[in-house]
C-alpha cells in the first residue's frame, strides 16, 4: 500500500478560467472563473454546485481534455497539458458511454490494455476489480444488457484497474439505487483506506457528507465555499441526548435540573430516522448480489 501525507498535493488549480463560445454568434459562456483549489493526496474531496456550475468542465481540464482559456492546473505537480499528468488517473465520467456488445469483462480489458497493462497480470487484474464492484456473476454478459447501477460499477472497475494514485468520479451515483449508492460509498471509502486520492461530484449531499474529508462548492464557475466537511457541519458546542419519551413533569424537571446549572434546553423533538437508513434496512439486496434479478 502507498502510504500519502495530505501535505502532497495531488490536484492544484490557479486561477482557472474556462469560456466556450456557444450558439451561431459566438457568444461566450464563462462556465469556470477565477477557480483556486488544492486537493490534497490521500484524502476524498466532493466538488459540490448546482448543475451547470461548471464541476464537470473542471473535472475535464483537470484531465487534460479541455484547455483552460486561463489559469492553470496540475496533477501531482505535472501540468494537465501534459500526458503524464493523467498516467496515474483513473476517470468515471459523467453519463459514460460504453460499447455495448462488449461483455463486462472484454470492457475492462479494452481500458486496462489502453492503459499499458498486459502479459499474465492482465486477466488476473480484471477479474480482481470486476470482483471488488460486485460485478463477477454479471461478467460475461454484454454491457448492453446492464442496468444503470451496474454500468456505474462497471465504469468504476474501468477506472480502477491500473491502479491509479487518483480517481475521479463524476457523479458515480448518479441513477444508482440507496443499496448501489451506499456501495459505492464504501468502495470509495476503501480507496482512501489504500491511500489513494478521489475528487468526487454528486448532488447526493448525504453521501459526500459521510465520505468526504473536504468539499468544495461551485456556483456560476466561481467558487463560494470550500473546506472541511467537519468544520462545515460540526457543531461541537452542541450535544443532543436521546432518551425514550419523557412525561411533561419529566422535563419541567430537566429544565429545573438544567437551570440550576445554567444551561437552557433548546430544543425537544422526536428523532427522525433518516428515509436512507429505512430504505436500507428493508432493502438488504444489492443489484451486485443478484445481477439477474429483473431483467
Ligand atoms: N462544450 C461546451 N460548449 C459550450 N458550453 C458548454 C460546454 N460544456 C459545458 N458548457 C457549459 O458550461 C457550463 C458548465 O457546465 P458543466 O457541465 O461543467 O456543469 P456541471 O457543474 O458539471 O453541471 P451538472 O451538475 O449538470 O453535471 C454550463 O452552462 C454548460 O452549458
Ligand atoms: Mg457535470
Amino acid at each position: 500500500m502507498k502510504t500519502v501525507s495530505s501535505d502532497v498535493t495531488a490536484i492544484e488549480l490557479r486561477g482557472l478560467v474556462k469560456d466556450f463560445s456557444v450558439g451561431l454568434r459566438g457568444v461566450k459562456l464563462r462556465a469556470v472563473d477565477d477557480f483556486s483549489l488544492r486537493v490534497p493526496a490521500g484524502q476524498v474531496f466532493g466538488l459540490l454546485g448546482p448543475n451547470g456550475s461548471g464541476k464537470s468542465t473542471t473535472i475535464k481540464i483537470i484531465l487534460g481534455l479541455l484547455e483552460p482559456t486561463a489559469g492553470r492546473c496540475s496533477v501531482f505537480g505535472v501540468p494537465s497539458a501534459q500526458v503524464e499528468a493523467r498516467v496515474d488517473v483513473g476517470y468515471l465520467p459523467e453519463s459514460p458511454y460504453f460499447y455495448r456488445h462488449l461483455s463486462g469483462r472484454e470492457l475492462v480489458r479494452f481500458y486496462a490494455r489502453i492503459c499499458g497493462l498486459g502479459g499474465a497480470t492482465l486477466a488476473p487484474r480484471v477479474a480482481e476489480v470486476i470482483d471488488w464492484v460486485g460485478l463477477t456473476e454479471a461478467a460475461d454478459r454484454l454491457v448492453g444488457t446492464y442496468s444503470k447501477g451496474m454500468l456505474q460499477r462497471i465504469g468504476l472497475a474501468q477506472a480502477l484497474v491500473h491502479d491509479p494514485r487518483l480517481v475521479i468520479l463524476d457523479e458515480p451515483t448518479s441513477g444508482v439505487d440507496p443499496v448501489g449508492a451506499a456501495a459505492i460509498s464504501e468502495l470509495i471509502l476503501q480507496l482512501k483506506a489504500q491511500g489513494k486520492t478521489v475528487l468526487i461530484t454528486s448532488h447526493l449531499l448525504t453521501q459526500i457528507e459521510d465520505i468526504c474529508d473536504r468539499v468544495a462548492i461551485l456556483d456560476r464557475g466561481r467558487l463560494i465555499l470550500e473546506g472541511a466537511v467537519c468544520d462545515l457541519v460540526g457543531r461541537a458546542e452542541r450535544q443532543a441526548l436521546i432518551v425514550e419519551k419523557l412525561s411533561p413533569s419529566e422535563l419541567q424537571e430537566l429544565r429545573g435540573w438544567l437551570g440550576l446549572r445554567g444551561r437552557t434546553l433548546e430544543a425537544v423533538a422526536a428523532p427522525r430516522a433518516r428515509l436512507d437508513q429505512i430504505f436500507l434496512e428493508r432493502v438488504g439486496r444489492g443489484e451486485a448480489k443478484s445481477p439477474e434479478g429483473g431483467g
